[in-house]
Parts: C-alpha cells; structure tokens; sequence
C-alpha cells in the first residue's frame, strides 16, 4: 500500500439518544482522538443499520437529527475529519452486494447476534429463524463494506464488535483472492481497554436497556434533578462513606481533575452529606456540559445546516474515494464496458499473479484411538487439530472450516511460524476453489 495516512474509521448507531455513559465512554474518547494529526479519520452515522432494529420512520430521522447533533456539539469538526451518513453514500450499498456474493453463509450463521437470536428461539420453542429479518443476518457485511470502501486500517469498536471486525477481514480477503489483486487493505479492530464505564441510576451500568441513563444533553434542572435521584446508601452526613462502588463518586470522577478527585474522596472520608455530595456532582457534570448543551441546543434550532454538513461530507468523500472505487471494483468483478475489449484482455493477465496451492484437509486417527485432521497447503502443515471422539465429530469440525473462517475455537494449534490471517487466507482460497468448480 501507499504510504497514505492510517485510516481510522468509527460507526456511530443512530437509535436513541446519547447519554452520559455514551458521553463519557465512547463519544468524548473518539472525538479527542479525531484530533490527532497522523490520521484520517472517518465517523459516520450507521443509519442504514439502524433500520434492522428500529422501523418507525419518525424515530429513525429524529434520531439520526440528534446524534449528529451530539457528535457536532461535542466538538467533532467536519473540517478535519470526514463526517457522513451512511445512506448518502450509495457505494456503500453497492459494495454491500459485491460482498454478499463472497461471504460465507456459514460465517453468517455463526455471528454473535444471529446466534443469539435463533437461541432465543429455540429456548422458546419456536422455529430457528422465526421473526429474524435478512437484515439482522447481513448485518455484518453491511458493516464490512461500511469499512472496506474506504479501505480503513483502524476500527475502534467494543468488544462486542471484535467478531464483525474479523468478518469483514475475512470477506475481503476473499474478494482480493478471488479477483486476484489486494483491493482491500484488511482492518484490525482497536480496542481501547481504559474507557470508563459509568453507572447508572440505580447503580448498574448506564444503559438504554436498563432504563437508568441520565441523558447527555437533558436541560440543566432536569440534570439537576437526575443526578439527585442516584442511588447512595443510608448513612447519614457525619459518617465517613466508601467511595468504592459509588455510582456518585464515580459520575464525579470521569468530570473532574485528579486534585477535584482526591478532595472529594476526603470529603467522602469526612462524612459529606448525601444532598452536599450530589450538589457537587450535578456543579462538576454541568461544568462541562453546559456549553456543550447550548451548542447542541443551538445546532436542534437549525437541522437544515446539519443536513448541509452531512451532504457536504458525503458529496466530497465519494468523489475523493468511494466512487472511484466503486468503478475500479465493478471492473474488477466483471461489471464492464462490453466494448472495451483492452480491459477484458488485461485485466485476464492481471488475475492470480501467484500461484499458492489451494489447501487440504486430512482427517486420520492416532494411536492414542482419537480421531484428527490436519490442513496442509502443498508439503506445508498449517494446523493439526484436537483428538475428536469419532470421524462424524471431526469431520463436522472440518466441515466448518471449509465454510471459510477459522474463529476463535480452542479446538486446533497452528502449526509452528504460521499465523491466524495465513490460515484464513488459505481457507479463503479452499472457498474460491469450490466455488470455481461448481
Ligand atoms: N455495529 C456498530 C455498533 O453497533 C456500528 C457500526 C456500523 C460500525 N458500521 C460500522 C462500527 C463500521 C465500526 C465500523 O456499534
């Protein structure tokens, strides 16, 4: 690849509207990083996503309204990063179909939410898939190509997310193999361990879920008034109280300076009042937020300059990098000019410029009674698996692999100086030469 910039590139879910565990966990953190000058940066709002789960066409645009309002009131400058919707870039779409065609069904079958849901299911009694939409299972190639089209090496996510990341590693790897050239650089997920999770009102961590947020940009009485709501305990002001395990002191934390801190916790030791400590609170949260809370409120008053700003965003990331892509990838797949004959000519000779064996499994039983399998790439061995009670259990294990993906089951070792992403890629062309041949 160029020696372009690392692309750093985070999904904003527009479902809801932020709170302060939003705030402090995920959007403060993003937007201090979209500040670092040796990165291009690109944050959009998932609104194609959001229609999966929320279809209420009301609820999907004022959400969408609000969020991009948060993320511009909190400081993040469409000057210096890209900041889009998704659903104005139609690229997006379209590479969503390109990637459908490569994914694995299998590797579908086998993501988190999917899984969870046909669980459900079935604990219910119900059929697998009952009520699940095809939008729910496509989920994560939508998010492969959200990524993929502007080649992004960097995804900050949570850790529910990691899996979508190696998914949509492992679509374009197989894109690039089976249309012979590295169209897409594959991104790694970043996880950042050091963000703070807040509590909530009642003590359990704050979320939309548990009904227990203080919403980020909620009028200042009404702050006021939540924050005097959060759980404490009984004692009365005199009495020293723990700071471990207060949701008050830890609200108070993450808005002040470590001196602030450390007052407070003496505060805490000398038998603050309950009323003084969430008085305190409530002055440290709205220090920072209150002018955050105008500019949000003044960005509400005008939605037609955000619009202009999220079109703008688009307008100018497509002509810099997703159409052009696009066209190069239409070509790449065969979606050509029927009289460029050039083109056909050339891009035959372009195709597979190495030749790397395609992989086989072995399945074979040891001495110790157990049965195993092995993949080898020619001469080469590039993992062994565990003993498996019966060839039916081994197979079944062999046939999950040669749906495409390696996934984090403990039930095999790589071979010694071979790595995860040097399986996948030989697993990716197993797949492409099956599909060759039917
Ligand atoms: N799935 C992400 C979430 O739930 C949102 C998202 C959509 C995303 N597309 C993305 C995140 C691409 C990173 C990259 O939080």
């Amino acid at each position: 690849m160029d020696n372009r910039k690392t692309r750093i590139l985070t999904g904003i879910t527009t479902s809801g509207t932020p709170h302060l565990g939003n705030y402090v966990g995920a959007i403060r953190p993003a937007i201090a990083a979209s500040r670092a000058d040796d990165a291009e940066s690109f944050y959009f709002l998932a609104d194609l996503h959001s229609l999966i789960k929320a279809q209420d066409p009301v609820r999907t645009q004022r959400s969408t309204l609000e969020i991009a309002a948060s993320w511009l009131a909190c400081g993040l400058d469409p000057e210096r990063v890209w900041f889009y919707r998704q659903s104005d870039i139609p690229e997006i779409s379209e590479l969503t179909w390109y990637l459908t065609c490569v994914a694995g069904k299998g590797i579908l079958n086998r993501a988190h939410a999917y899984k969870a849901a046909v669980d459900k299911n079935r604990a219910e009694g119900e059929d697998d898939d009952a009520g699940i939409t095809a939008g729910l299972f496509m989920y994560p190639v939508l998010m492969g190509a959200d990524i993929l089209i502007f080649n992004a090496d960097q995804v900050p996510v949570g850790r529910d997310q990691i899996q979508h990341i190696e998914m949509a590693r492992d679509f374009g790897q197989r894109f690039n193999h089976i249309y012979g050239r590295e169209y897409f650089a594959l991104p790694e997920a970043l996880i950042d361990e050091e963000v703070a999770t807040l509590s909530g009102l009642d003590g359990r961590k704050m979320s939309k879920s548990y009904n227990n947020t203080i919403p980020l940009f909620a009028p200042r009485d009404q702050l006021k008034k939540l924050v005097f709501s959060m759980l404490t305990d009984s004692r009365a002001p005199g009495e020293p109280k723990d700071t471990e395990g207060s949701p008050l002191f830890q609200l108070y934390k993450v808005f002040a300076s470590a001196g602030e801190t450390a007052a407070f916790a003496r505060a805490y030791a000398d038998g603050i009042g309950w009323g003084d400590a969430k008085q305190q609170v409530f002055e440290i949260v709205d220090r920072e937020i209150a002018p955050l809370r105008e500019r949000y409120e003044a960005l509400m008053a005008r939605p037609q300059d955000i619009e202009m700003i999220l079109r703008d965003g688009a307008k100018r990331l497509r002509e810099r990098y997703a159409m052009p892509f696009i066209a190069e990838l239409r070509a790449a797949v065969g979606l050509r000019d029927l009289s460029d004959a050039n083109a056909m000519a050339a891009a035959d000779d372009e195709g597979s410029p190495v030749e790397t064996p395609v992989p086989t499994f072995k399945q074979y039983r040891e001495a110790d009674g157990k049965f195993y399998f092995k993949l080898m790439e020619g001469d080469r061995l590039l993992l062994t698996s565990i003993g498996f009670d019966s060839p039916r259990d081994a197979g079944r294990r062999v046939a999950a692999m040669k749906e495409g993906a390696l996934e984090g089951n403990a039930d095999f070792r790589l071979a010694d100086g071979v790595g995860s992403d040097e399986v996948n890629a030989a697993l990716a062309r197993f797949v492409a030469a099956q599909l060759a041949h039917e």
